[in-house]
């Protein structure tokens, strides 16, 4: 009988899980092929950081969890390797995947590398050219360990040709993000979400209405170049507070983002700012796909901004996506509180509304592609 591939799949924080639920998905229709394993490195680890998403997304249960927490950077790299190393010792997998950018993707993968276990790296490529960036950091040596890469966008495999990443290790297949989006979009029409916040707006005739109008801004902030500084975190927050004068704006907190608001003393008006507790992804898509805006500084919420078609303000000096500006709802704003007010109204008033043109190969089938890949080496 032939044997089946063993693949342990890695998450660890938020943006991990939707890129790992349809590739699970997808290997599950051929039990007889893959044997799946799912590891929780546990680098985030509050409910509505980890377990809704399960929930949400239909995510089978960790096999394993690592439970490495919170800490610096070195900290959470040692206790992933360390405690991953064992995990490798153990199951001695055909293949590890990893995805995305974290501090969770960067261990496991050079865990595995040590090891020989061959690595496949999913959202490789992408760049922001940015060394302050622990991402960036974890992006490049996560693919110069990585021995099949798959990449979101073309910038990605110009990106790892200069590198002197050899071309055959790299394959573009679109984004299993937004197979993710793609997926569950319809489901999202039905959430309570917009009425549990009360966003209801009168129409013409008196009637209240559910926000049929996206009359909101939807924020979200955590980077710690955003956050971690209180001047920049004061500018936002001011920004936002001006904002809300013409639209709601509604603010699910970052943990990080929560703890530096309190240490700083800021605060917003209640009445204006919503700062709301983190969203698990239903609700969370629920008020994207219904904003008139959202600002933000997440990597993952400028795709998914690009295929809603909704438009999107990046507060960060860089991208390293750059296609959802290219062909995408996305624009780079400095974290200046008259530049995000400014470039927000100019948004608002439809007058920063660019066309959505879908980026090639995000058509919800990338999973699809990266398994049969896998099945060819
Ligand atoms: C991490 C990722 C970032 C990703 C983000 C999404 C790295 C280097 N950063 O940043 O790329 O965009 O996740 O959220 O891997 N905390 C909690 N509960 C949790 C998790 C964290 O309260 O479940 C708090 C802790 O105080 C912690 C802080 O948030 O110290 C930051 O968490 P951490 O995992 O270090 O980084 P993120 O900012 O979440």
């Amino acid at each position: 009988m032939e044997q089946r591939t063993r693949v342990i799949h890695v998450v660890g924080a938020r943006p991990n899980y939707m890129k790992v639920a349809p590739l699970m998905r997808v290997m599950s229709r051929h039990p007889e092929k893959w044997d799946q394993i799912l590891v929780h490195t546990g680098q985030h680890y509050d409910y509505r950081m980890s377990q809704v998403f399960f929930e949400d997304l239909g995510l089978p249960h960790p096999d394993v969890y690592l439970g490495v927490g919170s800490g610096s950077h070195a900290e959470q790299y040692a206790r992933v390797l360390q405690s991953f190393e064992n995990v490798l010792d153990e199951l001695r997998p055909n293949w590890v995947i990893v995805v995305g950018d974290v501090n969770s993707t960067l261990a496991c993968a050079l865990a595995a590398a040590q090891k020989h276990i061959k690595v496949a790296h999913v959202e490789a490529g992408l760049r922001s050219f940015d060394r302050t960036m622990p991402e960036e950091i974890n992006r490049v040596l996560t693919d110069h360990v990585s021995d099949l890469l798959f990449t979101t966008e073309r910038s990605g495999n110009e990106n790892l040709a200069k590198e002197g990443i050899p071309p055959e290790k790299v394959r573009f297949v679109g984004n299993t993000m937004i197979d993710t989006l793609a997926a569950l979009l319809p489901k999202s029409e039905n959430r309570q979400i917009l009425k549990e916040l009360s966003l209801h707006f009168r129409n013409g005739n008196g009637q209240g209405q559910a926000a049929r109008h996206r009359a909101y801004t939807l924020v979200t902030l955590h980077r710690p170049q955003n956050v971690d500084e209180s001047y920049a975190l004061s500018e936002i927050l001011e920004a936002l507070e001006r904002i809300a004068e013409d639209v709601p704006v509604l603010f699910p907190v970052h943990p990080r983002t929560r703890k530096r608001i309190k240490e700083n003393h800021l605060s917003v008006h209640p009445d204006r700012v919503r700062l709301l507790e983190p969203l698990g992804y239903m609700d969370f898509l629920a008020l994207m796909r219904q904003a008139s805006l959202v600002i933000t500084d997440s990597g993952g919420i400028q795709e998914e901004t690009t295929y809603l078609g909704v438009p999107c303000l990046t507060v960060r000096p860089n991208t390293e996506r750059p296609v959802t500006i290219e062909l995408g709802t996305n624009r780079l704003v400095p974290r200046e509180s008259s530049a995000i007010v400014r470039e927000a109204l100019h948004a608002l008033s439809n007058g920063g509304v660019k066309e959505r043109t879908l980026p090639p190969l995000w058509d919800g089938k990338a999973a699809e592609r990266i398994v049969r890949h896998l099945e060819q080496v």
